[in-house]
């Protein structure tokens, strides 16, 4: 009984931090152990069962695969799923698998009950390597002095995901401006995982042209295109952009008035009789003028 309560907790520990251990290990009910895996991709992966032992009676074995929020059945009642069958190799031990995608990104998670309902459980996370893609940089094209400006990198392929640097006019952003000459009149803040570099407030000296990076372990990091930021004492182009839209509304609604009117949707009896009125002197005329010419020939 003690044996199968201790299993899992390294005996090396000390008695009250062994104890301690096994009664956590019995009030989950099962012994997790968890590792991180990461492998390029279209290569061979084997992932242990660690949960299994040899010794265990009649065991039976499960594997599940975790992404995000979506849980997936790969091995259930002695045998492979579906999608896993022609790519996957089971043995009581492990899991093979011939190649593997991107897709494959994810926690694999065993789970073992052997012949005495004991459960135990293991998982691998498991990192399909990718390296990143062409990031995008988020830059607005202007930004008001004093106000809070925030520009964003991202980039979606990287596995693990990647981590991001920022530079202005090809220097280096360093992540507190007051360290450098060149960005100690700037006040701004970096997250290098998110990709966000926040300035509060923004000032004169920000105007230039931002481009991010993005890296992770694979492959070479990605640069993003150049986008130019032009920091405004006001929002100029804001108030340029609004008079200009509200000057084109004020245009479309006086032509619309003037077609409206034109066309006789407005006092429509007055100007049928009105039409009528005006297109019997422009024939006379017409022909009054005929007449002088043939008369002058
Ligand atoms: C920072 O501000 C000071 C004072 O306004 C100015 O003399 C200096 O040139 C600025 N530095 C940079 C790198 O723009």
């Amino acid at each position: 009984m003690a044996g199968a309560a201790l299993r899992g907790c390294p005996r090396a520990l000390p008695l009250p931090l062994l104890l301690l251990c096994a009664a956590a290990g019995s009030l989950v009910g099962a012994q997790v152990t968890s590792e991180t895996k990461q492998v390029p991709e279209n290569s061979e992966v084997d992932i242990p069962c660690t949960a299994y032992k040899y010794s265990m009676s009649n065991p039976r074995i499960e594997w599940k695969f975790q992404k995000g929020t979506s849980l997936v059945l790969l091995y259930y009642g002695n045998e492979l799923t579906e999608p896993y069958k022609n790519r996957v190799q089971f043995t009581s031990t492990n899991i093979r698998f011939s190649t593997v995608t991107r897709e494959d990104t994810g926690k694999y998670i065993c789970e073992v009950v052997d012949g005495s309902s004991q459960i135990s459980k293991s998982e691998v996370s498991l990192i399909v390597q990718v390296p990143p893609s062409k990031p995008v940089a988020h830059v607005p094209s202007s930004a008001t002095i004093g106000s809070k400006a925030v520009l964003r990198c991202t980039e979606t392929d990287g596995s693990p995901p990647p981590t991001f640097r920022w530079y202005r006019d090809t220097m280096l952003m360093p992540s507190d401006p007051k360290t450098s000459l060149t960005f100690r009149n700037s006040s701004y803040t970096l997250d290098s995982t998110t990709g966000e570099l926040t300035f509060e407030p923004v000032t004169s000296f920000d105007t230039g042209d931002y481009y991010c990076e993005a890296s992770n372990n694979v492959g070479s990091p990605q640069k993003s295109d150049t986008v130019h930021m032009e920091a405004n004492e006001v929002n100029v182009g804001g108030i340029v952009a609004a008079v200009v839209v509200l000057l084109m509304v004020l245009a479309l609604i006086a032509f619309g008035i003037w077609f409206a009117y034109s066309r006789g949707y407005f006092k429509r009896k007055d100007t049928t009789s009105k039409k009528v009125i005006y297109s019997q002197p422009s024939h006379r005329s017409e022909g009054e003028f005929k007449q002088t010419s043939s008369f002058l020939v």
